[in-house]
């Protein structure tokens, strides 16, 4: 069996709690070299047992010196598309964190290096291997509540708070490109399209409300799919999780993925103007044979071999950063934003 030789960029807190256990619970990868400039870091990595071939403190005097197949780019956000596509460049396949980047300049450089060198790229979407979502989805494809009319996704959590990532960047606006909004709602807006397809048009407030930080703690955005379908996403760092997941309204019924409560269900059946109803519900999902991000590396490290592209790919990650985009300019201009993928090619959003 082919070994791929992995490389890893940022070793912090998403690489110790998915990509490095990933790729060791995985019988095709070894762990060549790691990246990682925070030498408390690398030492927080040797700690829990993992040991990579060879450590460097920059990541393109490992790019220089190895010859991998495979790398994993789990630095913060500003350093997403010049370490893409320098991997690229040095032949390797990715598993790029979300978001793919901060502008959609910097995502287009991304998808041309993968284009020009035909390397692969999966952008780390994780909630769409969350295995309620993947239960919700075969109910919604299977027609057992009709054809969805809305959808709401809600993340929420008290925020990063010193040690939640190994180093301090989430709340630094030049490193991380913003707050909840491209941190959290870039996994909903995902997820929304995931299940519904694309929206058409975002209108968004975001806001600081409760957290002395100079990014956004809070948004909410409504979503119009264009085919008779509207949809909403909450997303905070201000508070304790409150309900968090997916409902899905839909003809016959709905569907709610409860993250908090580890189920997935579906209520199918109608309501007479009297008040009169018949209902039935049922489970689609309950607990999880995987966590999500176990899923995602299955899937990952699974498909290595098919010569398939990855999804989520390049083209999901600009669709997203495209959506959070429009969201901040909706809130900034306090208008509609329409999403015109051809026009916007270049970066620019339009409105209406
Ligand atoms: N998919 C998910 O659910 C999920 C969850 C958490 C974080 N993330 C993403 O993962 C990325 C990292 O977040 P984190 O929470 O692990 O942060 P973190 O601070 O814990 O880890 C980032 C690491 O990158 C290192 N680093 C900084 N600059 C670097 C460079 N130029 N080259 C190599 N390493 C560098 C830092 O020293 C740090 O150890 C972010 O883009 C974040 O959005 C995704």
């Amino acid at each position: 069996m082919k070994k791929y030789k992995i490389g890893v960029i940022g070793a912090g807190a998403i690489a110790q709690a998915c990509h490095i256990p990933g790729y060791v619970e995985a019988k095709n990868c070894e762990l060549t070299a790691v990246a990682e400039p925070d030498a408390k870091v690398l030492a927080g990595v040797r700690d829990r047992g993992w040991q990579f071939e060879r450590e460097y403190s920059d990541y393109k005097k490992m790019l220089e010196a190895e010859s991998l197949d495979v790398v994993s780019i789990c630095a913060p956000n500003k350093f997403h598309a010049e370490i893409a596509v320098d991997c690229l460049n040095a032949g390797c396949d990715l598993l790029l964190e979300k978001p793919i980047a901060l502008t959609l300049e910097e995502a287009k450089r991304i998808e041309e290096a993968a284009r020009l060198t035909k390397r692969r790229v999966m952008v780390g979407f994780s909630h769409r291997f969350n295995e309620l979502n993947r239960a919700a989805k075969d109910a919604l494809e299977c027609g057992k509540i009709g054809k969805p009319y809305m959808i709401r996704v809600r993340f929420a959590h008290s925020g990063p708070w010193p040690g939640w990532a190994k180093t301090d960047w989430f709340y630094n606006q030049k490193i991380s490109g913003g707050g909840a909004l491209l941190d959290m709602a870039v996994h909903a807006f995902d997820l929304c399209q995931w299940y519904q397809g694309p929206i058409q048009s975002v209108s968004a407030q975001v806001a600081t409300l409760r957290k002395d930080i100079p990014v956004d703690d809070n948004v909410i955005a409504l979503l119009e799919f264009g085919n008779e379908c509207l949809g909403y996403i909450d997303c905070g760092w201000t508070s304790p999780a409150g309900f968090v997941g997916v409902e899905i309204m839909a003809d016959n019924g709905c569907i709610t993925v409860d993250y908090g409560k580890s189920t997935a269900t579906m209520c199918c059946g109608s309501c007479a103007p009297d008040g009169s109803h018949e209902l039935v519900e049922a489970t689609l999902a309950e607990g999880y044979k995987r966590e999500p991000w176990e899923a995602e590396m299955d899937y990952f490290t699974g498909a290595l071999d098919s010569g398939q592209d990855f999804t989520p790919g390049v083209a999901e990650g600009i669709d997203t950063l495209r959506l959070v985009l429009a969201a901040y300019e909706s809130s900034r201009e306090g208008r509609s934003v329409a999403i015109d993928r051809e026009a916007q090619a270049s970066g620019a959003a339009s409105s209406h």
